[in-house]
């Protein structure tokens, strides 16, 4: 009959002690590179599985992280999850995957539910800044990290892109090509989105030009919102008013607004420039492939858990972690120089 392989079993094979093959899956103390990697090699040639239930009880627990995201459908998230899952595949942890759809109160129900659940922490994409989320946490003592979000606390880990630079850099890179006539197309009210917006009105009145000009249409969060807003100021407007560059809050936002304006033959870029923002992977892929700029997303994530993990083994007290990171413009093929 088959006998699972134990944990006596890997030692032996690993030639080390059954507390070294612990500590190693455990990821608890320091030990030399050689050693973790016979003991992980054992582990895999026997197919061991470490009792989770177990470990669990025996420390009090679930080597489970909540991971609580925006927007699960805007690959920018799934590409922030894909760092997150990496690292914490490495370090011995599950993930328990939850999506907001950017709605505050649900925010609260599902930080709630892993709660419930005895997650060992929480990594999350607030709508709030201040969100009642990240109080519950603090109160329950839950160690969590904060993605995509600067909060103004001083002891709220954080770890987020440089959002007003970002719609800076985008806004004066269309105005260098010669742009006068912009819009930006923004996004939900949050704050990585309204700190594109403080961007892209830096850009305009530091060169010299009037925000009155400008056009700010919209509230588009996913793909379908980008196609819906444009289609319907396509419809709205005269040929005179229409921008000859605009700035969309993200890529799949973007994405949409071209199908709408192609659908009403209006071509990318040869009349109008369309910047998006976070060089998800299909942006290169795109048929006319996108200039954006770019956030570091599988990284975001790796620091995030790689964060949330020291600050959940960490016997003693750690400073706060706070990351700020500085986007780049990602120049292709959708924004043209006016002649
Ligand atoms: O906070 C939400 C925004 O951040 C989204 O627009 C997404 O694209 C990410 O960059």
């Amino acid at each position: 009959m088959f006998k699972p392989p134990t944990i006596e079993d890997v030692a032996k094979s690993a030639g080390v002690s059954k507390s070294t093959v612990s500590r190693v899956l455990n990821s608890s103390a320091k030990i030399s590179e050689q050693t973790i990697k016979r003991v992980l090699e054992a582990v895999q040639e026997l197919n061991y599985e470490p009792n989770n239930i177990a470990r669990s009880l025996s420390k009090k627990k679930t080597h489970t992280i909540g991971v609580v995201v925006e927007d699960i459908l805007n690959t920018f998230f799934t590409e922030v999850v894909g760092g997150i899952e990496t690292t914490l595949k490495k370090a011995g942890y599950s993930m328990f995957l939850t999506n907001t759809a950017y709605d505050y109160e649900d925010e609260i129900k599902l930080t709630r539910m892993l709660m419930r659940n005895k997650v060992d922490g929480v990594l999350i994409t607030p709508v709030k800044s201040d969100s009642e989320a990240l109080s519950l946490l603090k109160e329950r003592k839950v160690p969590f990290f904060v993605i995509n979000c600067r909060c103004d606390h001083q002891d709220i880990d954080w770890i987020v892109s440089d959002n007003i630079q970002g719609g800076y850099i985008a806004t004066k890179y269309l105005i260098e090509l010669g742009h006068r006539k912009l819009m930006h197309l923004r996004g939900v009210n949050i704050q990585s989105t309204n700190d594109r917006l403080e961007g892209f009105r830096k850009a305009v009145l530091e060169s010299g030009l009037k925000l009155s000009d400008m056009q700010v249409i919209g509230n588009a969060k996913f793909i379908q919102d980008g196609y819906d807003v444009m289609k319907k100021y396509i419809k709205k407007q005269s040929a005179g008013s229409f921008p000859t560059a605009i700035f969309a809050v993200n890529d799949v936002v973007a994405i949409g607004a071209i199908a709408a304006l192609n659908e009403h033959g209006i071509g990318v870029p040869e009349d109008v420039s369309i910047i998006g923002y976070d060089d998800i992977s299909i942006a290169s892929l795109v048929r006319v492939p996108l200039t954006t700029v770019l956030q570091t997303k599988f990284k975001m994530g790796e620091i995030a858990a790689a964060q949330l993990i020291d600050k959940i083994e960490r016997k003693e007290k750690r400073i706060t972690r706070q990351f700020l990171i500085r986007p780049e413009l990602v120049i292709r093929k959708s924004c043209k120089r006016l002649s």
